[in-house]
């Protein structure tokens, strides 16, 4: 086969726009920006965050936009023609760390499916007699992860994606052009609930009100540079093979503004509406990311059921059933962009490809979610505990990794430059000077590293690795979950990448 056959295309730069923000716009904006800014400090947070978006973000976006604009290819690929075999590998690694990303975003996605199923009884919305310590919604949503139909709604999640990518860029395009603009309504129409909650508006002046003491904490910033790599779906691989596709005469720089506008506006307002809620109701604080999702607003939303009625229920079953649009317009782009790096190396067709992707993601997926094996404190499971540790690395240190190994490849081999011409010569709007190329070959690497360096002492110096000698107990043997996750997200993501990069792929003609 040494025919290319012409790639298909976005229909229009809306369409377009929709879609990448769809990608963006996720289950990172609607609860783990809440719960990061909760997590260190509410208004500690928004300052990093918009440095983060400045300095990071939108450059990024903008390179990540235009290098797939300019070579037509899968991240993997587009690397490859800047950086050789070592450039190819790195495209791979991006998204084989994706990939693990994905699956474990799905099971999450599943247990959203759980909570939208539960919503509409009334077992989830129970709230503790007077006295009782008990949390029912807690109780409620490990319940959930401990039956076996769980199985069932990560085969269904897995299956949406399927059927959303199965076309390629058209079947997401229409899918998209209809799930961001309800996602907004939903959003909106939680916003005005949100805000007539009479106290609720404290919490959001707590959200805006900086504090800077807690700034000097390396782990404030890596987790708002954590948060927009992940909110604005940077280094998976994925803008760039959206844009891939991308019919010339577009106006990138622009284009890419909207996408990063757009992903944290969503943000913004979907913290006003969480901060909103959970003040009101003055719930656990401090609470993890899935904690914050699955247990503290949904007793929020219960407290407001006793009040409210029937308002409030509806309020939540809108809640998750939008978790659950932007998480699948999330995941369907990293299949996509799986799925395009596939076709563009191997020329294999796209459903052959796809369904390759879903059983191994469903496997992945099911992993994650198996609701048998619990952890040795008999509450939760292991899949939930492994989950937590995975995403520690392919979250928290995967995603910077790749965004220096990218801003280097291509900043030192003349990419930058090139790519920068070919936006300049189509952009009617906005023209990237000389310090777009000094942000991608000098700023962004040495912001990044110095942060991961930081990140990674702090973490040494408070004992070791995250949960590294954490064990579990399955059944009485031990196993050691944490070093299982640092290990098998190390090995899995290499040496996968580095198989995909060395096996020859199909003849290409000279470019
Ligand atoms: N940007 C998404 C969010 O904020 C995250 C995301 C995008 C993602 N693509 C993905 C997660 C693919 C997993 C897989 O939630």
């Amino acid at each position: 086969m040494s025919e290319t056959t012409p790639k298909e295309q976005w229909s229009s730069r809306w369409g377009f726009i929709l879609a990448a923000s769809g990608s963006a716009i996720g289950l990172g904006n609607i609860v783990f920006f809440s719960a990061n800014a909760y997590k260190y400090g509410a208004g500690a947070f928004y300052v990093p965050y918009l440095i983060a978006l400045l300095v990071v973000g939108i450059p990024l976006m903008i390179l990540e936009f235009g290098l797939g604009y300019h070579s037509r290819e899968a991240f993997p690929q587009s690397l490859r023609r800047f950086g050789g075999k070592g450039g190819e590998f790195v495209g791979w690694w991006a998204i084989i760390n994706a990939t693990i990303i994905v699956m474990y975003y799905v099971t999450i996605l599943a247990w959203v499916v759980g909570m939208f199923v539960g919503s509409f009884g009334s077992d989830l919305w129970q709230l503790p007699e007077a006295g009782d310590t008990s949390n029912p919604q807690q109780d409620f949503f490990f319940g959930m992860t401990q039956n076996w139909y769980i199985l069932a709604f990560v085969g269904i999640v897995w299956a949406l994606n399927v059927l959303i990518v199965w076309k390629g860029v058209s079947s997401i395009e229409s899918v998209t052009k209809f799930l961001v603009p309800l996602m907004w309504l939903l959003m909106i129409a939680l916003i005005i609930q949100g805000l007539t909650f009479k106290t609720g508006f404290e919490g959001v002046k707590l959200l805006f009100t900086p504090q800077f003491d807690v700034m000097k904490d390396a782990a404030v910033w890596r987790g708002a540079f954590g948060q927009i790599f992940f909110s604005l779906s940077l280094g998976f691989g994925i803008m760039t093979a959206y844009t891939s596709r991308l019919s010339r005469n577009t106006d990138i720089p622009s284009t890419a503004m909207s996408t990063s506008f757009m992903n944290c506006s969503f943000e913004f307002i979907a913290g006003i509406a969480i901060f909103a809620l959970l003040f009101h109701f003055a719930v656990a604080p401090q609470a993890s990311t899935l904690g914050m999702m699955f247990w503290v607003v949904p007793q929020g939303i219960a407290h407001s059921i006793a009040s409210l009625g029937i308002a409030a229920k509806i309020f939540g079953i809108l809640f998750f059933f939008l978790l659950l649009i932007a998480g699948l317009s999330s995941s369907i782009s990293l299949v996509e962009a799986l799925a395009a790096a596939a076709i563009d190396k191997f020329g294999i067709s796209r459903k052959k490809v796809v369904t390759i992707i879903a059983v191994v993601g469903l496997l992945g997926s099911a992993v994650f979610a198996w609701p048998a094996l619990l952890d040795g404190s008999k509450t939760t499971t292991i899949g939930l505990t492994m989950l937590d540790f995975t995403d520690h690395w392919t979250f928290g240190y995967g995603l910077m990794i790749i965004g220096i190994l990218e801003c280097l490849i291509l900043g030192w081999s003349g990419a930058v430059d090139k790519v920068t011409d070919s936006m300049n010569a189509e952009s009617r709007t906005l023209q990237l000077g000389k310090v777009f190329g000094v942000m991608i070959r000098w700023i962004i690497p040495a912001v990044l590293i110095i942060l991961l360096g930081l990140s990674l002492y702090e973490e040494l110096d408070k004992g070791g690795l995250y949960n590294f000698d954490t064990e579990v107990s399955v059944d009485g043997t031990k196993l050691s979950a944490g070093k299982l996750a640092f290990f098998g997200w190390l090995t899995i993501t290499t040496v996968t990448a580095l198989a995909l990069t060395l096996i020859p792929g199909r003849k290409k003609e000279e470019v």
